[in-house]
């Protein structure tokens, strides 16, 4: 069984010493710590402080929440590669909805990202989902594929370890409303299958999450659908203590 992986997606929230006082207080809390991956992504701005705060510990990871392509050059507001890995960065998020559809980007964009990202040393949290108009229309298997496929159809294969699948249905993204365990079983399942007719013997090594509304209410119930590996999280990471208790509930619940 792979070890869960939770991932915290601050968005925008978060100041430099915000971000230090969260680490600070998650370090102190009892966790399964070599029974789980955790996964800190945090606003740019917070990163430099992060990583200087866990260098020693190596007990959780620091990842952005996104970047840009090129390597360097005039390209006002962006953040390369290196730039993130001059400051412990290892994950980084690409392809999230909010992404996609508040700034524009596109299958293609998320892809060159996602690439830069893979061939120079980042592991990446791709997310994929499908919105509500999409899911009632019957186009959830179609769209799925279109986002998985458009990723791996160009991936080289050594890459394929060091990404993660994040499936978070737009709907249930900050709105509350969590995807059922059927939804979620359907779709991971989908996922896992599109990620096999690229790449046969190495598909079973990506984690697939799932995000959308995770919170301490529904965490254990998520977690108990065989095809979830983790969690991507936004609200409700946010807090240390309610963060860290999800934590508990999928370690737990995935060593069972
Ligand atoms: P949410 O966000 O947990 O607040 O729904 C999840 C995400 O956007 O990754």
């Amino acid at each position: 069984m792979k070890k869960p992986v939770v991932a915290a997606n601050w968005k925008m929230y978060k100041t430099p010493e915000e971000s230090v006082n969260f680490v600070e207080k998650l370090k102190k809390k009892p966790l399964d710590w070599d029974e789980v991956n955790i996964i800190l992504c945090a606003p740019y701005t917070s990163l430099f402080e992060m990583g200087n705060s866990l260098r020693d510990d190596g007990f959780v990871s620091l990842g952005a929440q996104n970047l840009f392509s090129e390597r360097e050059g005039a390209f006002t507001g962006e953040i390369s590669v290196e730039m993130l890995k001059a400051c412990d960065v290892v994950w980084v998020i690409v392809g999230h909805s909010e992404r996609r559809t508040l700034f524009g980007e596109s299958d293609e964009d998320v892809c060159r990202k996602a690439n830069a990202a893979l061939q120079n040393g980042l592991s990446v949290i791709f997310c994929v989902g499908e919105s509500l108009e999409q899911r009632e229309n019957g186009k959830t298997a179609d769209v799925l594929q279109h986002q998985v496929t458009a990723l791996l159809s160009k991936l080289d294969e050594q890459l394929l370890s060091m990404v993660v699948i994040a499936y978070e249905p737009i709907w249930a993204i900050g709105t509350g409303l969590n995807a059922t365990g059927d939804q979620i079983e359907e779709s991971h399942r989908l996922i896992r299958g599109f990620i096999e007719k690229e790449f046969t013997s190495t598909s079973g090594e990506v984690s697939i999450l799932y995000g959308g509304s995770v919170n301490l209410g529904n965490c254990r119930e998520l977690s108990e659908v065989s095809e979830v590996n983790g969690f991507l999280i936004g609200g409700a990471s946010l807090d240390a203590d309610q963060f860290a208790e999800i934590v508990t509930t999928i370690t737990e619940v995935k060593k069972e």
